[in-house]
């Protein structure tokens, strides 16, 4: 069975993303349509239980680490519940969420006891006026507490996702690196995806990780981690860490440990692949099958994606259903 645990490629797969659900309570420009997205029938999405059934074959194979991804996870009623059933499961060792921190605040502590280790959060700026456009009306106060509360609480690291946008945010790149000054946080630059919703959108708006860095000045590298998507440096006085990513570049599908399912039931073997393997369907219907489907799911997994390296080819699938 263990041969299962390595792809075609020789990576260990031992990393799932599981998006909840696609529904959000901000509507960054990015990301979702101002309306939001056509609400899918419920009959169509993974219940909690079936994702956790879904999660036991994975371990099974493998699998040790999950990320919650959303739309905003945090937005589904009884999250707390299906966390604790997932750190139940054994074999499963790390439960990670990202999210847009509106409600952790909330739900941080009850979180944290039923087994999340560790969270990271959206925040694109730190000032109300810039956060309330990029988010089309957010509140940035409520993210800022949130964030206070998972440090206080030690689900350490904190990871902050900063996406820069050309016109909207590119002035507060200092202000966010400088966060790592005196706290063990990260903070890590996104480049803009044209996926989805941003389109020509996002083109217009692009601003490279050359040329935050450049802002930046004064950085530090420091080793990669293996299988890490952000290329890590440090302030010269900074306790934490800021990273860059680019989710286009293939720099890192050599170690790629990660498979992605949707809150639709489907794997996705890589990010931006368009090649879905329905599960839904299985566990409903044939689930002794779901171990089969599963391994041939992470056989899968493509050498590297093959979006045009330009990048202006758009999926199917907006980022809000794979959960970045
Ligand atoms: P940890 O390493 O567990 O902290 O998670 P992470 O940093 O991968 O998770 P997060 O959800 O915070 O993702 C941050 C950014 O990394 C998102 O913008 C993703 O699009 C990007 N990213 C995540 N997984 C992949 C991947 O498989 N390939 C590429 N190219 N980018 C990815
Ligand atoms: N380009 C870059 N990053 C994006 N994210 C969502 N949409 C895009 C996009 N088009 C980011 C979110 C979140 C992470 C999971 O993905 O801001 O931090
Ligand atoms: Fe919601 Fe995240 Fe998309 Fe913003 S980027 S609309 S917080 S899912």
């Amino acid at each position: 069975r263990s041969d299962r645990m390595r792809d075609q490629y020789n990576r260990r797969v031992n990393y799932m993303r599981i998006s909840i659900t696609d529904l959000c309570n901000l509507r960054c420009l990015y990301c979702m349509p101002e309306e939001g997205i056509c609400k899918k029938d419920h009959k169509d999405m993974l219940t909690f239980e079936e994702i956790t059934k879904a999660v036991k074959i994975a371990a099974t194979l493998g699998i040790d680490k999950i990320r919650i991804t959303g739309g905003e996870p945090l937005v589904k009623k009884g999250i707390v519940e299906f966390i604790k059933g997932l750190s139940d499961i054994k074999g499963i060792k790390d439960i990670a969420m990202t999210t847009n921190g509106v409600l952790l605040k909330k739900h941080a502590k009850d979180l944290k006891e039923a087994g999340l280790k560790r969270v990271n959060i959206s925040i694109d700026s730190l000032k109300q006026d810039n956060y309330a456009r990029i988010t089309r009306g957010g509140d940035v106060h409520q993210v800022l507490e949130g964030i206070e509360e998972v440090i206080k609480l030690g689900m350490t690291p904190v990871k902050l996702n900063a996406v820069v946008i050309g016109g909207y945010n590119q002035d507060e790149v200092q202000d966010l690196a400088n966060l790592t000054k005196n706290e063990n946080i990260e903070v890590r630059f996104i480049e803009l995806m044209p996926v989805g919703e941003a389109g020509n959108w996002a083109k217009e708006r692009f601003i490279s990780n050359e040329a935050i860095k450049e802002k930046i000045g004064n950085l530090i590298p420091l080793v990669h981690q293996a299988s890490s998507p952000a290329k890590y440096y440090k302030l010269p006085d900074g306790k934490g860490k800021i990273g860059f990513i680019n989710p286009i570049s293939s720099h890192f599908c050599g170690e790629c440990n990660r498979i992605r399912m949707t809150s639709d039931g489907k794997l996705k073997p890589c990010l931006h692949s368009h090649e879905e393997i329905d599960i839904l369907n299985v566990i409903r219907n044939t689930p002794d099958d779901l171990k089969d489907v599963m391994a041939n799911a992470i056989m899968a997994k493509p050498q590297q994606h093959y979006l045009y390296t330009d990048g202006y080819q758009l999926g199917k699938r907006s980022m809000a259903e794979i959960g970045g």
